[in-house]
């Protein structure tokens, strides 16, 4: 199976409909070969866009993943990836952090690029994502930085991450973005009510949506508010052929009209299907409404 591409925003880039996160990688305990082997069988299933951070897996994700690539480097050609940057984490790789803090000024943001496209082995990025709104970022210094980024051939396009509508906006004038990547599920429905995926609708940039599974929440919880939630989706899953619950919450944010794109986490491949077959169901407004009232506890007002 293989899923066509869709445009991020009417400017590109091309993306897969769902989308590979990377996060929880060193997790897997992989060697190289079967590591390159999920990289694979996500591509086979269409998802050909990978989420990396430079800090995922404490600065070591993307050199997980680089190194699976260097078994087949021609993969290159059929994915594109994303990277973030912008987070300092304390840790032993980078002995300069003595606190966690943001840093988007031009040194940071070109380090970080360039360290990313070493560990990746790779010669561009597809997509640079700002991780998280730093309260000292400076946009003009950004935005030129990023224009430089692009001049020099190393990151095609920019977006933002967990950026409130006022600090997207700020930067989109300044520098054309393509997304916001942002939490949502049935367990955190912020952006519903707080002007981003608005935004998001009102620009023509397509979310992409992280924890989509509330982390692992939706499964693992023991919460009076997760069993309902879990109760709707399954229900629903009946209703839908058998689909999972995880399908069910995919189909739920799939649902919303920005056209949302979800990012999977799983280092499973069953759970990676259980994603895209979301792309085939779609939700009634009541039914969607249903999953909100089971997660908000009471109805709308
Ligand atoms: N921009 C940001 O600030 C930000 C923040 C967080 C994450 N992200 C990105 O978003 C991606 C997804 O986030 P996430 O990992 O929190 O997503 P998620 O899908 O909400 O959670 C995935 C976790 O749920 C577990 N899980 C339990 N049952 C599952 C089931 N039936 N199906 C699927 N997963 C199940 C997975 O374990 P198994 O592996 O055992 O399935 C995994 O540990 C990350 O990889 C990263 O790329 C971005």
């Amino acid at each position: 199976m293989s899923l066509p591409t869709v445009l991020l925003a009417p400017h590109g880039p091309r993306v897969s409909p769902v989308i590979a996160g990377c996060w929880r990688m060193g997790e897997w305990n992989q060697t190289a070969a079967p590591r390159l082997g999920w990289i694979e069988q996500a591509l086979d299933l269409g998802l050909s866009t990978f989420d990396h951070a430079d800090i995922y897996g404490g600065y070591t994700v993307e050199a997980l993943f680089g190194q699976a690539l260097a078994l087949r480097p021609a993969l290159r050609e059929r994915m594109q990836i994303v990277s973030k940057c912008g987070i300092r984490l304390v840790d032993a790789r980078r002995p300069a952090h003595a606190i966690k803090s943001y840093d988007t000024s031009a040194a940071h943001v070109t380090a970080s690029v360039d360290a990313s496209l070493a560990a990746l082995g790779c010669g561009h990025l597809d997509l640079l994502l700002i991780h998280r709104p730093d309260a000292l970022t400076d946009p003009d210094e950004l935005a030129e930085v990023c224009q430089r980024l692009r001049q020099a051939g190393k990151v095609r396009h920019f977006g933002v991450s967990n950026h409130r509508p006022s600090q997207l906006a700020m930067l989109h004038r300044r520098l054309p973005l393509v997304t916001n990547q942002i939490e949502l599920s049935p367990l955190q429905l912020a952006a519903l009510d707080d002007g981003t995926l608005d935004q998001c609708l009102d620009l023509g940039l397509r979310p992409m949506i992280w924890s989509p599974l509330g982390g692992g929440r939706l499964f693992s919880a023991d919460d009076a508010r997760a069993a309902r939630v879990r109760e709707v989706l399954a229900q629903l899953g009946r209703q839908h052929g058998g689909a999972s619950v995880a399908t069910m919450a995919f189909a739920w944010i799939l649902r919303h009209p920005s056209r949302p794109l979800p990012l999977t986490g799983s280092g499973r491949i069953e759970a990676l299907r259980e994603a895209v077959a979301a792309l085939d169901v779609r939700l009634s407004a009541e039914d969607w409404y249903r999953v909100w009232q089971a997660s908000t506890g009471h109805e709308v007002p």
